[in-house]
């Protein structure tokens, strides 16, 4: 069993004189054998190899692969769902009034079915199937509970503490929600930055010291703004005026160029 040609690369000759040992009636005899572990290491692969094959056909779902690397009949399945939402457009429809009284209000934005759950299949069959009404303050404190992380002067209440015990639609619209009294507190919209300053140096400035909150900012917060320090010399009038009780710099040295609250934050200052 010599080979008469040239091997194109060094492995298959290996290859070759392992199996012309293995076969040659020398073998054993002198000649060294082919390794044992070699054959059984090669049992092992194959079984391997045929075990992932057999794996493959069975878990890779079928059409896996027909139009992309997903599940082609996975398309169809979930198109074939039914359809759940019916979208805002449609509850108008029927319900014109609370439709207008919605886009009215305060809660313009926020779709019908985000309450009422999903209402296809009233859309459907109204008298048959009702959307869920539901009037516990799990609802509201969904959006409304205090948390940190929504923007600043998104209406926000602390359930343990903003009248407790009572439904929240007891004393809100739920279609067109209204404080019944306007807030006098800037911390009912701006909960994050009056807890900062309640334990700040600044604990007994009010908000108003630094900003001239006109009345109608707390009816209508983003179309009236209130004002805010432009200069250092707001900062200094109280920092560098020789005002009695007050930390002093000196405003020629001090943090120069800069404004002031790019280096202290007006709300928690600072100073190491
Ligand atoms: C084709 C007309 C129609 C459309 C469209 C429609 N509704 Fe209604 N809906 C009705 C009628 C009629 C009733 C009153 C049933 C009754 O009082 O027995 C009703 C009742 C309700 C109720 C009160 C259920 C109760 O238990 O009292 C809610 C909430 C409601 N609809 C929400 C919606 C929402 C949300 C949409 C939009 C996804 C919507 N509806 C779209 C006709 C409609
Ligand atoms: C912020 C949550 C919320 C949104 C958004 C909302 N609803 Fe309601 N809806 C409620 C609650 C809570 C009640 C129960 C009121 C009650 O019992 O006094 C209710 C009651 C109803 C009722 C029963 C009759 C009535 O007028 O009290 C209908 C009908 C209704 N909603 C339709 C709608 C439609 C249509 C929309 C969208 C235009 C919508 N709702 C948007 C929370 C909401
Ligand atoms: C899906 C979120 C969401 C849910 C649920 C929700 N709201 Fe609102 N709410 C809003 C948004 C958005 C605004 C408008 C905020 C703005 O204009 O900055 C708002 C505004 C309000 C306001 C006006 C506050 C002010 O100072 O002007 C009140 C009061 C209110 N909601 C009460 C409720 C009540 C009561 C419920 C439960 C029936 C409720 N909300 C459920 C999102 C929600
Ligand atoms: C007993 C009546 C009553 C109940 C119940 C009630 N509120 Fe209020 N809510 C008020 C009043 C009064 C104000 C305005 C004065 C204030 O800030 O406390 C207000 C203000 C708000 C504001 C505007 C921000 C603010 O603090 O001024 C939001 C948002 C709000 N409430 C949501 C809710 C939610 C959510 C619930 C239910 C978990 C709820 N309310 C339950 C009476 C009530
Ligand atoms: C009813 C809710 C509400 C109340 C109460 C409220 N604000 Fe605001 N405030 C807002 C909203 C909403 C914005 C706009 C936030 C935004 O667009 O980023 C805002 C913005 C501001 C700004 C920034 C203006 C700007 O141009 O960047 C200042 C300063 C401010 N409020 C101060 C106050 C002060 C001081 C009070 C108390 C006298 C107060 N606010 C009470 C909701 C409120
Ligand atoms: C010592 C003065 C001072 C006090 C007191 C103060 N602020 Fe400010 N506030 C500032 C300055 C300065 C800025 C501008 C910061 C900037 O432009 O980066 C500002 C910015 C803001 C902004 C808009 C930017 C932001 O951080 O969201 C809001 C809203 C605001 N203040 C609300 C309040 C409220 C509410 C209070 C009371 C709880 C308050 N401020 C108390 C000085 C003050
Ligand atoms: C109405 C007077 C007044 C105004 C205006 C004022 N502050 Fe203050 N500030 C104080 C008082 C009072 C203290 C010290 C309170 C204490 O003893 O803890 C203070 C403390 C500080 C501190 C020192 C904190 C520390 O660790 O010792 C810094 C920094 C500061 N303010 C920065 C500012 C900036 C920036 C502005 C302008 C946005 C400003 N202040 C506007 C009254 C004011
Ligand atoms: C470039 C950054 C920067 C700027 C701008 C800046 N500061 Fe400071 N400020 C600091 C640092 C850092 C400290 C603490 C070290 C020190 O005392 O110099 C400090 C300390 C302070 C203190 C505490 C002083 C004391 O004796 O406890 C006050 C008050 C103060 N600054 C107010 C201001 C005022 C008012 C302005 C604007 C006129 C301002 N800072 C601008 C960086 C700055």
């Amino acid at each position: 069993m010599e080979s008469t040609t040239e091997d194109p690369h060094p492995f298959w000759a290996i290859i070759r004189k392992l199996l012309a040992e293995a076969s040659s009636p020398q073998r054993g005899k002198g000649i060294p054998r082919m390794p044992q572990q070699v054959p059984r290491l090669a049992a092992v692969f194959l079984l391997a190899v045929i075990a992932l094959l057999v794996a493959r056909s069975v878990l890779i779902p079928e059409t896996f692969g027909e139009r992309g690397h997903y599940r082609a009949a996975a398309a169809d399945s979930i198109a074939a769902h039914a359809m759940k939402y019916a979208g805002a457009q449609e509850c108008g429809m029927c319900h014109a009034d609370v439709a207008a009284l919605r886009a009215s209000g305060n809660h313009r934005s926020v779709s019908c079915e985000v309450c009422h759950g999903p209402a296809a299949a009233h859309v459907a069959a109204p008298l048959d199937v009702k959307p869920i009404i539901s009037r516990e303050r799990g609802l509201c404190t969904l959006c409304h509970a205090y948390n940190a992380s929504r923007p600043t002067g998104f209406p926000q209440v602390d359930s343990l503490t903003h009248n407790p015990g009572l439904p929240c639609i007891a004393c809100h619209v739920p279609h067109a929600p209204v404080p019944p009294i306007t807030p006098r507190d800037c911390g009912a919209c701006h909960g994050q930055i009056a807890r900062q300053k309640a334990v700040s140096h600044h604990v007994g400035l009010d908000c108003t010291t630094c900003h001239n909150a006109p009345e109608e900012h707390l009816a209508n917060p983003r179309a009236v703004r209130p004002t805010k320090p432009t200069d250092r010399a707001f900062c200094e009038a109280c920092h560098a005026g020789g005002v009695p009780g007050v930390p002093q710099v000196d405003r020629r040295t001090h943090g120069q160029p800069y404004l002031c609250w790019q280096c202290h934050y007006p709300h928690m200052p600072e100073a190491r």
